[in-house]
């Protein structure tokens, strides 16, 4: 069929076939189908939805566009975990050595962050030496021996999501739900998941701005995950404020340290868990919820997760005394406090603008190319429902030039106030699947 006969039948309505869907995918890959009829298809897709068979087709031929790796010399079942992004979201970093020093097997593949949010490999690179290009052997052997690596991609995995991601960006398509979940789930399953833990986030610093939205994302691929045989579950948790209190790279690695110590944020430790647990009863190392927190809690409280955290960095050519002393991480040259100028509680704290101000300091990207500076950021004193004075300092944020009286105003107006108290917000909605 003609690609722009394709175009028209969606267009109407009807489902696709495996073999139509297979044309568009292989020929946009090979570049017969030209950008102008794979943007059409894609906003087709946007305004007309897809149907769970179609999207499972979409993220088969997605996976087989490129390489896809076997895991099958690891041994156990190798659960992967995936956050939709968002402000502060450094779980990886904390869950992977809670997880792999309970016995089950952590091998990850990262990626880097864009705009407003971080990424895993970014926030790993702060620490001097370590290497998140590894070879395959490497990454298998490591993952046998100390049950965890977090790397960059070994191979050229799914090259058709590149393509339509970098077209996506430029056509209005990135928010269409069919679109981002084979987006998603393509990348997983090609590098080679047995099971799959998804964080969907919702709120001003995710991608769904609400819950709706994001139980429909995470509905959607649990069912791809059933059409395509992985064990697939996913907890949907709050993105309305950033996650814990440090935002920006070396700033979130010394937070996962501090809570692989046992002393990190009460949110962030309640994501960690929760997602833990979870990772724990997929890969059937426990049978109950109760079991597999225990077992964290045991890795945390005999310092085995730090210790895993520790042998990982130092297998990837890390310097290891780093996790043993964060102290070591260089500080910024600038600190500056930002003081409320109200007494009250804070009613509101918005992501996605305090994830704006840490990359304008240099820790994040506007391109993909963009070089990032590892020391800037924010740590966060105050946070949703927490009592404040005037004066008390909001958030210390942390700049290599003096720090500008825009991007201060910024952080003071990502601050709402109230005199009444205000409840914590829930962060956890719920896990499915
Ligand atoms: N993350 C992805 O990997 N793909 C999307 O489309 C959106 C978020």
């Amino acid at each position: 069929m003609r690609m722009v006969d394709i175009i028209e039948k969606k267009k109407h309505g009807e489902e696709l076939t495996k073999e139509e869907i297979h044309q568009v995918i292989a020929g946009f890959v090979s570049g017969d189908v030209p950008e102008y009829q794979m943007s059409a298809f894609m906003m087709v897709i946007y305004f007309k939805g897809m149907t769970p068979h179609e999207i499972a087709n979409l993220t088969l031929e997605m996976i087989h566009s490129g390489d896809t790796l076997d895991l099958g010399k690891i041994e156990g079942i190798k659960v992967d975990k995936h956050s939709t992004g968002g402000v502060g979201d450094k779980t990886s970093l904390a869950v992977g050595p809670m997880v792999a020093a309970c016995g089950v097997p952590v091998a990850k593949m990262s990626g880097r962050g864009l705009g407003h949010t971080g990424g895993t490999l970014d926030k790993l690179e702060s620490i001097p030496g370590l290497a998140i290009s590894v070879s395959e052997d490497q990454f298998v052997n490591q993952v046998n021996t100390i049950k965890l690596a977090i790397v960059g991609q070994t191979k050229e995995l799914d090259p058709a999501d590149k393509k339509m991601y970098a077209l996506r960006d430029v056509t209005g398509t990135v928010d269409s739900i069919p679109l981002i979940a084979s987006s998603i789930m393509s990348k997983k399953i090609a590098a080679g998941a047995d099971a799959i833990l998804l964080d969907v986030k919702y709120g001003d610093g995710a991608f769904m701005k609400n819950v709706d939205d994001a139980r429909v994302l995470a509905k959607t691929m649990i069912e791809i995950g059933k059409h395509l045989g992985r064990d697939t579950r996913a907890t949907i948790s709050n993105m309305n404020q950033p996650l814990g209190n440090a935002i920006g790279n070396s700033l979130e690695v010394i937070e996962a340290i501090n809570t692989l110590n046992g002393q990190g944020p009460e949110d962030f430790t309640e994501l960690c868990f929760e997602e833990g647990e979870t990772m724990l009863l997929m890969a059937k190392a426990a049978k109950t919820r109760e079991e597999a927190h225990a077992m964290l809690k045991d890795a945390i409280d005999s310092k085995r997760a730090l210790r895993t955290f520790k042998e990982m960095v130092e297998a990837q050519g890390g310097d290891g005394s780093y996790v043993e002393h964060p102290e070591k991480f260089p500080r910024a040259r600038f600190v500056t406090e930002i003081d409320s100028p109200e007494t009250g509680y804070v009613k509101n704290l918005e992501a996605l603008n305090l994830g704006l101000v840490s990359m304008k300091l240099g820790g994040g990207r506007r391109k993909v190319d963009d070089a990032i500076d590892h020391q800037v950021g924010l740590v966060l004193h105050k946070k949703v429902g927490d009592p404040v004075h005037e004066g008390d300092s909001l958030a210390s944020v942390y700049s290599n030039v003096p720090l500008s009286d825009a991007l201060k105003q910024d952080v003071l107006d990502a601050y709402a106030f109230s005199k009444e108290p205000v409840e914590k917000p829930k962060l956890i909605e719920e896990t499915l699947g």
